[in-house]
């Protein structure tokens, strides 16, 4: 039992260490990282694609952008996106989201999320 507990309180020290350090990104190195949302999403209000639009992503909960109709599971996944729920939902969006309809594997390279964030923020993501 004890090692289980140990294991987990490692893995969740892992993330909440990794997380404060994608704050700071490229914006420009950020714009090509996007080129493999932009197929599926746009940062333009309102706009959706096969996604929803991420204007104004950060800050807003999960499943919530009007007019776009998402999957149960990321209605029910409920969380405010942030830098640091972003982060965790972009390195592996199927595992972290089970049953979500967006299909992306992930962003393995956390510079790359980093990046992206950054970018992100300067255009329209909030
Ligand atoms: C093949 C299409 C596709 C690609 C590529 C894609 N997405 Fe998505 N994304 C979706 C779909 C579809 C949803 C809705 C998911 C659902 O309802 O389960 C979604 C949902 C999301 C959400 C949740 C939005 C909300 O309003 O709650 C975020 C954030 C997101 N995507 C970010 C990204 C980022 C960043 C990238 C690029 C690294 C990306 N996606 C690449 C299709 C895609």
């Amino acid at each position: 039992m004890k090692l289980i507990n140990i294991t987990t309180l490692a893995a969740v020290a892992a993330l909440s260490f990794t997380a404060p350090s994608f704050a700071e990104g490229d914006a420009a190195e950020g714009a090509t990282v996007f080129k493999k949302c932009k197929a599926c999403h746009s940062l333009e209000v309102g706009k959706k694609k096969i996604g929803p639009s991420l204007a104004g992503v950060l800050g807003r909960t999960a499943g919530t952008s009007e007019g776009y109709k998402y999957s149960k599971a990321m209605k029910a996944y409920g969380v405010v996106w942030s830098e640091e729920t972003l982060a965790v939902y972009l390195v592996a969006p199927r595992k972290v989201v089970k049953g979500t309809k967006m299909g992306f594997p992930g962003l393995k390279k956390p510079e790359d999320i980093a990046n992206l964030l950054a970018y992100l923020k300067e255009n329209g993501g909030s």
